[in-house]
């Protein structure tokens, strides 16, 4: 199987490596990649964005299988002009990327459903804006309807604050706060049928006891020992069996990972948001403990045929992924810091970096992006994974360089929000 990743970041870089480790997988190629996606992949100066040139790459190298890894492409169609091309996709169409692409349809959709969420109103003037803050009380929850990289929420007890956040947007959802730890649960979809993923924990605030602001993520562990039993099948029965269901009622069936973010609350696991791609790095530690074969479960979800795919498995123990930030991150990024000390992890076994916003220069290897690299270990238990992970991140360095100490350190408590409201 000939399969191709597009994408640049960590989780295409996770994907990249775990499609490689699937003996059915005879070449990974990818669009445009990154320094580490190079290593385990062919890469293609192909514009993501563009979803001719991505059909035109699959058809010219032969892919049995594309993989769309960001949510960008997905809403713009990218895989769309991939399944017209007539070759097999794991990615949600643009009808189905709408799930993240508006937080109104996605509450919409929930509504319909009758999917465990918080309580929300879509709102487009600041007089049903201020009524809807009124309505819930503090602390007060306002997204951008938009996409917008996950900075378009803000969760605050200042009500002019959140005022202020809704102003600057066209159209905002605002809603009910959700008090409990926060947890991504990913499913494979083939329009009908959702095989979980083991869930994992991601840390978004960029500074240790869920301090500062929010990034695309610090951090992140599986699995989740705390988790209640029965967690996973609740939440496949009241949240993903009738959200597909749902979304094939709408003639937009759901292919691809269905990223179900969610708290669980003393009235047990409601979502927070649905994202149509898997979540980075939250994804990384889930791959590192995959132990059935990649390529065949996406092809089989790609294919509608996940029914007759036998289900993933995972290994014991445990895997941790610690994000190294460059200077300026999540304001902005540095670029061009030269960085030192990836080649000696090279050859260790439960150990791996991932690469995100990296550049190959003459300087050698440089950042380039905000979130730049993950160390990404796999353990006995979370302790033991944690500990590897973070020995080395202490072997790799550049200027500026920025990481969380308290990766996994213990469970997130309650939704990172929280800490900052206190
Ligand atoms: P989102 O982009 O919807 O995932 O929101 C970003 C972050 O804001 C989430 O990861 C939560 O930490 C927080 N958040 C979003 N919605 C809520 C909510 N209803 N209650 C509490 N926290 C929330
Ligand atoms: N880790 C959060 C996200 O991918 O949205």
């Amino acid at each position: 199987m000939k399969t191709l990743v597009i994408g640049t970041g960590g989780r295409e870089h996770a994907l990249a490596l775990a499609l490689a480790r699937d003996p059915a997988v005879t070449e990974v190629h990818a669009a445009p990649g990154n320094p580490g996606i190079g290593a385990v992949a062919t890469l293609h100066d192909v514009d993501p964005m563009d979803g001719s040139a991505v059909a035109a790459l699959a058809t010219s190298i032969g892919a049995d299988l594309v993989v769309v890894g960001p949510e960008a492409p997905l809403v713009a169609g990218v895989a769309d002009a991939v399944t017209g091309a007539g070759i097999a996709c794991f990615g949600a169409s643009l009808e189905a990327a709408r799930l993240e692409g508006s937080k109104a349809f996605s509450k919409d959709v929930m509504a319909a459903a009758g999917v465990p969420t918080a309580g929300s109103r879509t709102c487009t003037t600041s007089d049903e804006v201020a009524a809807a803050l009124d309505a819930f009380g503090a602390p007060y929850v306002v997204k951008d309807d938009a996409l917008a990289a996950g900075k378009g929420v803000v969760v605050t007890r200042d009500r002019d604050e959140a005022l202020a956040h809704a102003a600057g947007c066209d159209r905002v959802v605002v809603e009910e706060f959700l008090d409990g730890p926060e947890f991504s649960l990913f499913v494979v979809c083939d329009g009908t049928v959702g095989r979980p993923l083991v869930p994992a924990q991601d840390f978004k605030r960029i500074f240790d006891g869920g301090r500062g602001p929010n990034t695309g993520g610090m951090g992140s562990y599986a699995p989740l020992t705390w988790l209640p039993d029965g967690t996973v099948d609740l939440v496949m029965e009241q949240v993903v069996a009738p959200t597909l269901a749902e979304m094939r009622r709408r003639g937009a069936r759901y292919v691809g990972c269905l990223y179900v973010g969610l708290a669980l609350t003393s009235a047990g696991p409601k979502v927070i948001e649905f994202n149509c791609r898997f979540g980075d790095p939250d994804i990384q530690p889930v791959l590192a403990l995959l132990t059935s074969p990649l390529g065949a479960l996406l092809s089989a979800a790609a294919a509608g045929e996940l029914g007759a795919a036998p289900e993933p498995t995972f290994a014991d123990g445990a895997a941790v992924s610690v994000v190294m930030a460059s200077a300026g991150y999540p304001e902005g990024s540095s670029k061009g810091d030269v960085i030192i000390g990836t080649e000696t992890l090279l050859d260790e076994d439960d150990v791996d970096v991932i690469h995100a916003g990296t550049a190959r220069t003459e300087a050698g290897l440089v950042t380039a992006g905000g979130r730049v690299l993950a160390v990404r270990a796999t353990g006995t238990d979370v302790a033991d994974a944690r500990a590897k992970a973070y020995e080395g991140i202490s072997s790799i360095s550049f200027p500026g360089a920025q990481w969380r100490r308290d990766i996994a350190a213990e469970p997130l408590g309650a939704v990172e929000g929280a800490a900052v409201l206190e």
